[in-house]
């Protein structure tokens, strides 16, 4: 690309050239062909097509181009070949890629609806068991048994729609929602790395159960904005210890799903609590939770304006957290989530903001997303595959929390479902 350090003018399309980075203007993007209202113009036929459109100028962003405009054709005077007729296929091809991405985005919001019913369906379950458990009634445990089934047999069968709707909840509704995450994304880890059926089972409880040490500590430790003192922290870490005994003599839950609720805040390399456990002392279906646990936690922050992308989570916990962590469960965990997991927001090189509705497993930075893109309506938004877009490729993820309601609401591609959780124990 030079470098044309002169501001965005209007030109003939008569004028232009291979090369030159155009903007439609005054055409309705779903009256012609192009996948975008701005791109590089690639060959004749492009030019071609433009003038079959009946457009008569557009707008010549420099700065972006290979080349300026040319003259205009009749006034050249070198011979040049004449532009290419607009080929027939080739616009057809271009309108055929234009549907069938707007198809797919239908099909793709229609599997996140039915994720997110799922999810609907699994929080009140999960609301209903944990209020029971804090009133006293441990035998409803067991019923978290059918919840882990349901969740291996739904979840896991969708991951892409899964990590989405991870991504784009709203923060009232955290709080079931961690115990449901930290499950999910645990189970995720565990089929990769091969369990069988009866421990995926134990560490589907286990994770779900993780924090319920968390329902008998006091509420202002728990939501405190501020850093905790000393002995409000000696407090808040007991949750592991509480949480055991408050389940251990449960018939309905697994004794060996008891190691998770014990361990998920000891760390690999020590610096954990509350035993200070250290590598293989700590049990291997704790390992794989404390990793969801903290990602999640990283993801869904109590204020949401510091909840990381979960671009950024990842990051942060391979470069700051390492040593936290089992390394290979680790690398598994991004490796099955990818750079940028599915409903990560980003910003692309050309200023457009997208959202990844899936990513490439050939090519972990080039990924799927929706676009935003205000002259578009929502339910037509524009699905682009990075990896055919060599032009285009991603700056930064962008937290959620940062970016203006409509945009957000827009690319969340979320059907509105409303939660009847009751509020205790959140
Ligand atoms: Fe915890």
């Amino acid at each position: 690309m030079a470098d044309f350090d002169i501001p965005e003018y209007r030109v003939s399309v008569d004028q232009l050239l291979p090369g030159v980075f155009i903007r439609l203007e005054r055409i309705n993007w779903f009256n012609h062909p192009f996948l975008f209202n701005s791109f590089k113009i690639k060959d004749e036929t492009q030019i071609s097509i433009l003038q079959s459109l009946e457009v008569q100028q557009v707008i010549c962003v420099p700065e972006k181009s290979d080349c300026l405009p040319g003259k205009p054709r009749a006034q050249r005077a070198a011979p040049v070949a004449k532009a290419a007729p607009p080929v027939e296929s080739t616009l057809n091809e271009l309108w055929r890629i234009k549907h069938e991405r707007t198809k797919r985005l239908r099909k793709k919001k229609q599997r996140i609806a039915e994720c997110e019913q799922r999810y609907s369906t699994s929080i009140q379950s999960i609301a209903e068991v944990m209020n029971a458990v804090t009133t006293g009634d441990i035998s409803a445990v067991g019923k978290g048994r059918s919840l882990v089934d349901a969740m291996v047999d739904s979840f896991l069968q969708d991951i892409e729609s899964t990590l989405h709707l991870m991504s784009v909840m709203t923060p009232v509704e955290t709080v079931y929602y961690h115990a449901l995450n930290t499950a999910v994304l645990s189970l995720m880890l565990g089929r990769d790395v091969d369990l069988h059926a009866k421990t995926m089972r134990d560490l589907g409880m286990g994770a779900l159960f993780h924090d319920v040490g968390k329902t008998v500590i006091p509420k202002k430790i728990l939501r405190k904005p501020t850093p905790l003192t000393k002995l409000e922290r000696e407090r808040f870490e007991q949750h592991p210890a509480l949480g055991v005994d408050m389940l251990q003599y449960s018939s309905g839950f697994p004794p060996d799903a008891l190691s998770i609720i014990y361990q998920h805040h000891e760390n690999m390399d020590g610096s954990g609590y509350p035993q200070g456990l250290q590598g293989e002392e700590i049990s291997n279906l704790a390992r794989i939770t404390a990793i969801a646990n903290v990602y999640d936690n990283h993801c869904n922050q109590l204020n949401p304006a510091e909840s990381y992308t979960p671009y950024q989570a990842l990051s942060y916990m391979f470069t700051k957290q390492r040593t936290w962590f089992d390394k290979d469960y680790l690398a598994l965990f991004i490796r099955i989530l990818g750079v940028y997991p599915p409903g990560t927001v980003v910003q692309l090189s050309n200023g457009a903001l997208g959202l990844v509705i899936s990513s490439n497993p050939n090519n972990q930075l080039r990924p799927s997303l929706v676009l935003y893109d205000p002259e578009i309506p929502k339910k037509e938004a524009l699905v682009v595959d990075l990896s055919e877009e060599p032009d285009l490729k991603i700056e930064k993820s962008i937290r959620p929390a940062h970016l203006p309601a409509e945009i957000f609401d827009y690319l969340s591609l979320r059907t509105r479902i409303t939660y009847f959780v009751d509020p205790v124990g959140s």
